[in-house]
């Protein structure tokens, strides 16, 4: 066992062209989203200005090929942009992170030079803002279980179904959605999974047949458009086929495993604003005499969050290094996703105690960060699944090794 989970040390530092990234998206999102993050909690607004801006930042297309527009970056940058715009406004943060590792990457990884230029260009300066459906509501963690269908009509092919939880759903341009296509008996019948007979479409908002349903009235990240993409007898062209017929569960998976390094990039920029707004409080704010940082009872509490954000820091990185490096990943990934949405609520509750009677008000962000944390151990795979993910992967190891 010792064996398995052995691993080299590696110090990390990042490159100067990350440092300046983190500092130049750092700046952009102090100076233009940290007001508005609480207006748009508040009202549950869609910020498309602020997608607007980050496309005018080339950040939209942030890991895609240059030759698509993209800026050909690695993916420890896309953790660095998405934890900071998290920082300041977790909707934002997977309004981008949504945008890039759910839709327009899978459509690098698996579309056709064709598909590619149809939609990879606009989807890299913004022009496009994509989304992932794949959750029914009456599926989620059972990604197999989907009812919706495609059949081939030869010409093109019929979706009918109803798809849940859609991230940037109302307001996205291209969807990429996963559909049952061979249908069961089928598979039945030739011995093969389930799984086998599903595939991934692209599909256009402004397709017939495409409506939503209402907008979710949700705990957390409020402004983020979550909603139900509904399919009825939508035509999508035989070109939209994204992969082949019968790979779309691998497309989902794969999608979900860069996916999950997103959202632990989230969570920990969701930590990090809570240490940073609770220490700043504790240095302030004074009781029986002295500051509160002085208490032994705060400093715990901020040593906590300080250490194991530096944890779930080098395991993000760690996760989104070994994407860069083309090694396997979805055991880190889901590490990453895990540990840090764990974290994110506890720094959450955490930084809602050291601010007290305040932190439970609204004039102060713990309320929100504590809110916006919860979804990190949900979406893109509840921690539960993160579980099975790293136990699945955690036993193929040791069988590799005997
Ligand atoms: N990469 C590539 N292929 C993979 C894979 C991976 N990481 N994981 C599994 N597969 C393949 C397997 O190899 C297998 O293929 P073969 O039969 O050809 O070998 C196939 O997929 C099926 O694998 P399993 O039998 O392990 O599948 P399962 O049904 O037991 O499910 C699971 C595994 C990990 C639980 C998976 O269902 C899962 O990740 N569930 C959670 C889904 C999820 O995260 N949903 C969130 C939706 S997105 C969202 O949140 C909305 C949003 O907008 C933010």
């Amino acid at each position: 066992m010792e064996k398995v989970l052995e691993k080299d040390f590696q110090t990390f530092k990042l490159t100067e062209d990350q440092e300046l990234l983190r500092k130049t998206i750092r700046d952009v999102a102090e100076e233009n989203f940290k007001e508005k993050a609480r207006e748009i909690d508040k009202t549950h607004r869609f910020p498309r200005e602020n997608f607007e801006l980050l496309s005018q930042l080339e950040m939209t297309g942030l890991t895609l090929p240059e030759k698509y527009g993209g800026g050909g970056m690695d993916y420890v940058s896309y953790s660095i942009v998405i934890e900071e715009l998290a920082k300041v406004c977790a909707t934002t943060s997977v309004i981008l992170a949504a945008h890039l590792s759910l839709c327009s990457i899978p459509i690098n990884i698996f579309g056709s030079d064709f598909i590619k230029e149809k939609y990879l260009k606009k989807l890299a300066r913004g022009e496009f803002l994509g989304a992932f459906c794949l959750s029914e509501p009456g599926n989620g963690s059972d990604a197999q279980a989907m009812l919706t269908k495609a059949e081939d009509k030869g010409d093109y092919y019929l979706l009918n179904g109803t798809k849940a939880w859609i991230t940037n759903g109302k307001e996205a341009d291209v969807y990429v959605v996963l559909a049952q296509e061979i249908p069961l008996d089928t598979l039945k019948e030739k011995g093969l999974a389930k799984h086998k007979g599903v595939s991934a479409f692209i599909v256009e908002k402004n397709m017939a047949g495409v409506s939503f349903g209402k907008l979710e009235d949700k705990l957390g990240i409020r402004a983020s458009s979550t909603c139900q993409v509904i399919l009825d007898n939508v035509k999508v062209p035989k070109e939209n086929l994204l992969g082949s017929t019968g790979e779309g569960f691998k497309i989902a998976m794969v999608t979900l495993d860069g996916g999950r390094i997103g959202i632990a990039s989230q969570a920990l920029g969701i930590a990090q604003a809570c240490f940073d707004l609770a220490s700043s409080y504790a240095k302030q704010r004074e009781a029986f005499g002295k500051k509160i940082s002085d208490f032994q009872a705060i400093q715990f509490m901020l040593t906590e969050m300080a250490t194991e954000i530096e944890v779930g820091r080098l395991l993000t990185y760690q996760a989104a290094n070994l994407h860069d490096t083309g090694e396997k990943f979805t055991k880190s990934a889901a590490e990453a996703k895990l540990f840090c949405s764990e974290l994110a609520s506890k720094a959450a509750n955490k930084a809602l105690q050291i601010l007290g009677g305040y932190g439970y008000t609204t004039e102060y962000d713990a309320e929100r960060f504590l809110r916006d944390a919860k979804i990190t151990e949900i979406y893109e795979g509840t921690s539960e699944i993160q579980r099975i993910v790293i136990a699945q992967n955690i036993i193929k190891e040791i069988s590799d090794k005997i």
